[in-house]
């Protein structure tokens, strides 16, 4: 039985395995520039997070109707559980879905029929976080806040993803005021690839509670120094790390220094069909690579509670915490 924890740091577009984009892109009539999964798996070579980025939003196009995302969502599910995962906090990105005429609703309505049947089916409770692209506009995002109104009962909160550097989170104050003002949690991916300060930005002016990646922080001891007394969770992810090339290696990542530093790590997937593991073989690998023991493991699952948007239903928080204090490894 592995190691029970909650995902906090998921796009659920990321888990769209090259065996199921085929599936879909014949289901909807969608022809893509690859000729089978195994070609499809050889652009899996990433130099950084945009030439990620380009292939993640090129194969979004097979997602098309309510069904599809219900597909996407199940298949993830179901990985996520054999893994352990029991709780699981799902980014999605609606502005890449309507940029290609997919509206909110198709792909909200699309992931609820999955997640509404995750404990039943899966045992994985789960919850929905919707994330805006910054290398869109403000204007966008607000517009993106606008059109989930109708959803909001369905989204925990909010989060801002893709390509980093050159859009700092100060573009998205407003929105983030607005989100807050509709009772929306927030977080926000900073320090993957740009500097410590977008992690500050992210806290001061856009109300952060958790920070997607924070890899960086390590860079300014000041920020380490706030984090760990403010008890900032971070979500790292460590394989999607060095598919990214932030880290060269497993065996230098620092893990390991930010939990002795007393940082509230988290480790997740990112976008696991194309990093190589979902959040057990992320488990698995930090264990391998960089020798953790068996009470570093149960920390950082204890941590994926504590850090977990679980503040509306305690016990349940309290059940899955007891279940890591009695794992056995
Ligand atoms: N969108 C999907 N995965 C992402 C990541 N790791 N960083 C930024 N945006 C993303
Ligand atoms: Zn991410």
């Amino acid at each position: 039985m592995p190691l029970p924890k909650a995902e906090l740091h998921l796009h659920i577009e990321g888990t769209l395995e090259p065996e199921l984009a085929f599936e879909l892109a014949a289901r909807n009539g969608v022809s893509l520039p690859y000729a089978d999964t195994e070609e499809l798996r050889k652009a899996y070579d990433f130099e950084d997070l945009q030439s990620f980025l380009n292939l993640y939003y090129e194969l979004m196009a097979v997602l098309r109707t309510e069904r599809d995302f219900e597909d996407l969502a199940d298949a993830y599910l179901a990985r996520a559980a054999a893994q352990g995962v029991r709780h699981a906090e799902i980014f999605f990105d609606p502005q890449a879905h309507i940029a290609r005429g997919v509206g909110m609703g198709t792909v909200v309505e699309g992931l609820w029929r999955a997640l509404g049947e995750s404990e039943a089916r899966h045992g994985v409770s789960t919850q929905l976080i919707m994330c805006f692209l910054r290398d869109e506009s403000a204007e966008s995002a607000l517009e993106t806040l606008e059109a989930a109104k109708p959803y909001l009962d369905r989204i925990v909160g909010v989060g801002l993803d893709s390509a980093e550097v050159g859009h700092p989170p100060v573009k998205f104050r407003e929105v983030y005021e607005a989100a807050a003002a509709l009772g929306l949690r927030r977080v926000a991916h900073a320090g993957e690839e740009g500097p410590p300060e977008y992690i500050t930005e992210a806290l001061d002016v856009l109300g952060v509670e958790r920070i997607d990646h924070g890899l960086r922080c390590m860079e300014d001891a000041g920020l380490v120094e706030r984090l760990v007394r403010e008890r900032v969770p971070l979500t790292l992810c460590p394989l999607s790390n060095v598919r990214l090339r932030t880290v060269d290696v497993l065996a230098d990542h620092p893990l390991p220094a930010m939990l002795d530093a007393g940082l509230l790590c988290t480790v997740n997937s990112d976008d696991p069909a194309y990093f190589g593991g979902y959040a057990g073989d992320n488990f698995d690998a930090v264990r391998s690579a960089l020798g953790l023991g068996e009470e570093r493991l149960r920390e950082l699952a204890r941590n994926s509670f504590l850090a977990s948007f679980l503040e509306h239903d305690e016990e349940r928080r309290a059940r899955y915490l007891a279940e890591v204090e009695e794992y056995r490894f």
